[in-house]
């Protein structure tokens, strides 16, 4: 559709793409249900996913971030065991692999050569493989035995943002139907909380004044950033700092929150920015503590938190959705956080120096 693929009033397609967010998921729940509304999966996939013992996700950049809460997915709904693999490194350090493995590729464009590597060596191995894509007709979606589509439209912004919330709905959507068809009880209901998160997402897109002040608070000048969380909220900073260094240059690194003090937590000098997520409530508490630790050192803390987790010292708090599905929705001040960012630093928001879309050599 050409209108997709117009800026129309945006200065940027990052931009644009991260607004359209909220529509994404919904077009999501509407092209995964059926006609009695319920999220289903094609059969032959299913049966793929419940012949395996093991499930192998293979992806590169945000495409990989995604894999790792697909992991979490998968494995809390579906009771499957997941290993995620950087594309680049599986290809000669291939892990002992299980005795059903299933492969699963994840990739924006369908066109990434490390991934696509790989895919030609499982293939080779006589293994299954289902690629995750938004464009049908792909190289890994032609050479994989199935496709499940991300339905995002066009992404044009090098920097990633409505692929990498769209990935996690597909897959929470293939982890609730094959817990369904294992018959594992689940006591919530996809279509709803996916309803929500899309809710969210479209307060999240209107925060946007919040999140331009955040970033001229504590990025314009810093030259480097740390994003801590836990949990869950561990994969999504480590998408929040990609996001940021891809398009603000900023060094940012992503941390689980009790792993900064083994070594890393030598960098934190006066001022040093520490974005902290804190979303999950079994490890709040100590989220919290990782905060106090950082700001001891003189780091200067930015806490985004959910709903219901806040206290006093947290400088946005996100709107409620399910525990496993804040990733959705927690990347989207980020995404927005490093937008404003590299605005603000006078650098070219939708092509970066030095990245390509989609890389298609090895
Ligand atoms: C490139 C892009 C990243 C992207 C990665 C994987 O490096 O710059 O934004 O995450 O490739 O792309 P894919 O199309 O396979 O998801």
């Amino acid at each position: 559709d050409a209108s997709d693929i117009e800026k129309g009033t945006y200065p940027h397609y990052m931009l644009k793409e991260i607004d359209e967010q909220p529509f994404v998921m919904r077009r999501i729940i509407q092209k995964y249900q059926d006609e009695n509304g319920q999220l289903t999966i094609d059969p032959q996939i299913i049966q793929e996913v419940l012949n395996a013992d093991r499930i192998y996700i293979i992806a590169c950049g945000t495409s990989y971030h995604a894999g790792l809460v697909g992991k979490q997915l998968i494995e809390k709904w579906a009771k499957i065991p997941v290993e995620v693999h950087v594309a680049s490194e599986f290809s000669y350090n291939m892990p002992l692999l299980s005795e059903k493995p299933l492969f699963i590729y994840i990739s924006q464009s369908g066109e990434t050569a490390d991934s696509r590597a790989v895919l030609v060596q499982t293939n080779n191995l006589g293994y299954k493989a289902i690629t995750i894509t938004n464009v049908p007709g792909s190289t890994l979606s032609r050479e994989a035995d199935y496709t499940l589509l991300l339905h995002a439209g066009p992404e044009i912004a090098v920097a990633s943002t409505k692929a990498y919330t769209a990935q996690i709905a597909v897959l929470a959507i293939l982890a609730v139907a094959t817990a369904k068809a294992k018959g594992i009880e689940l006591d919530f209901d996809l279509v709803k909380e996916l309803a929500i998160v899309a809710n969210v997402m479209e307060m999240l897109c209107d925060a946007k004044e919040e999140m331009e002040k955040i970033a001229r608070e504590y990025l314009a000048v810093t030259r480097n950033c740390f994003f801590i969380g836990r949990a869950v909220d561990y994969y999504v900073c480590l998408e929040g700092a990609l996001k940021l260094k891809e398009i603000s240059y900023i060094q940012a690194e992503g941390f689980a929150g009790g792993e900064l003090k083994h070594g890393t937590i030598a960098l934190i000098e006066d001022g040093t920015p520490v974005i902290a997520l804190a979303t999950q409530e079994h490890v709040n508490l100590s989220i919290r503590g990782n905060v106090k630790e950082v700001v001891a050192r003189g780091a200067n803390p930015c806490i985004i938190s959910m709903r219901g987790l806040e206290t006093e010292e947290d400088r946005f708090v996100i709107p409620a959705v399910h525990p496993m599905l804040t990733p959705l929705v927690s990347v989207v001040p980020l995404q927005l956080i490093a937008y404003y960012a590299a605005l603000h630093r006078g650098c070219d928001v939708d092509k970066p120096r030095n990245l390509a879309k989609s890389v298609t050599v090895e």
